[in-house]
């Protein structure tokens, strides 16, 4: 029998399975693994199963001297030091596939609201301040026919593209590999760019790209100033991949139209100039939260750390360079 830190309760029966073989303790919400319960269990611990918001960093796992695995919920795991994981012999999984349909729903949402100012419609109405109908109230960009860019072209960003042809989008990709190959862009119907060239040809950009050290401020002023004027910036990806500041002064000064984000760069704090901005639908990191993707991730991340601490290979290992 193992030991297994569990960062907060988790859906379906992923924490009653862990516990048939193992002894888990289970965190709380909001303090994961920078809570008294994990310091307590930490020199014990074969597992961690973490949560986006657990920093797993080499000071971490120097104070749990005989972990296994650390199996992330989520399919990004820029909050684990995946090489000093690496160092000591920890496995590293995530909780890839099972999120991917309900993020791009998320992200489709988010780029018709932010083009059809769905959530400033919302609060005028709200606020008793609906005038009534006339010709040019509340005019937004046209989605349909509009040419969206995606930057990332893995399983998310695909799905992206599937839903943008149901709305008549030409769609152009970039992706870390280059460009791709000719039939991939043939049997998914579009056409792939360096990342610059995406920018200054797309009207809707959408990010789908993981956060690296080489994707950190991807978009900075430079890249946003590239952007068509009147285009729409939508983020489901991570936070720091936009430079924030410069995204909220190319909106506030109308060289962008909108923006729809779902994540920031220091979560859960948003910066101040983004909020009071009526051109921006923020969301509050909800890609992934629906409940068959959320129970999905909880038992993948479980049946990696049974697989682990059973001595077999992790089902969704992540890959390591
Ligand atoms: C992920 O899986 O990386 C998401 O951000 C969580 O929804």
């Amino acid at each position: 029998m193992g030991r297994v830190f569990v960062s907060c309760p988790l859906l379906g029966d992923a924490v009653e399975r862990l516990e048939r073989e193992h002894r888990v303790t289970v965190g709380q919400e909001h303090v994961g693994v920078g809570g008294e319960a994990f310091g307590r269990a930490a020199r014990e611990l074969d597992g961690i199963v973490s949560l986006l918001t657990d920093r797993i960093d080499a000071a971490l796992l120097d104070a749990v001297p005989a972990l296994r695995i650390v199996a992330n919920v989520a399919v990004g795991v820029d909050n684990v030091d995946v090489a000093a994981c690496r160092a000591r012999g920890v496995v590293v999984t995530n909780t890839p596939g099972v999120l991917t349909e309900a993020t791009a729903d998320l992200a489709f949402g988010l780029l018709l609201a932010a083009a059809r100012r769905i959530a400033e419609g919302d609060r005028l109405v709200r606020s008793g301040r609906f005038p009534g109908w006339t010709p040019s109230f509340l005019l937004g960009q046209r989605v349909h026919g509009a040419t969206l860019g995606l930057v990332g072209f893995g399983r998310i960003g695909q799905a992206m593209a599937r839903r943008a042809r149901g709305f008549g989008m030409h769609v152009l990709v970039c992706t870390r590999g280059g460009v791709l190959a000719p039939e991939l862009e043939r049997a998914t119907g579009v056409r792939s760019l360096p990342l610059d060239e995406l920018l200054e040809g797309s009207d809707f950009v959408s990010l789908h790209c993981p956060l690296t050290p080489e994707t950190h401020h991807l978009l900075d002023g430079a890249r946003l100033a590239r952007m068509k004027r009147g285009a729409v910036l939508v983020n489901t990806a991570r936070g720091p991949c936009v430079d924030e500041a410069a995204l909220a002064s190319a909106l506030a000064d109308g060289r962008l139209a909108a923006a729809g984000l779902d994540v920031f760069e220091d979560e859960p704090h948003v910066l101040p100039a983004l909020r009071a901005l009526d051109s921006v639908v923020l969301a509050p990191h909800i890609g992934s939260a629906d409940r068959p993707a959320r129970e999905a991730m909880a038992r993948i991340a479980a049946d990696n750390v049974l697989a682990v601490l059973a001595g077999r290979p992790a089902v969704t290992p992540v890959a390591t360079a």
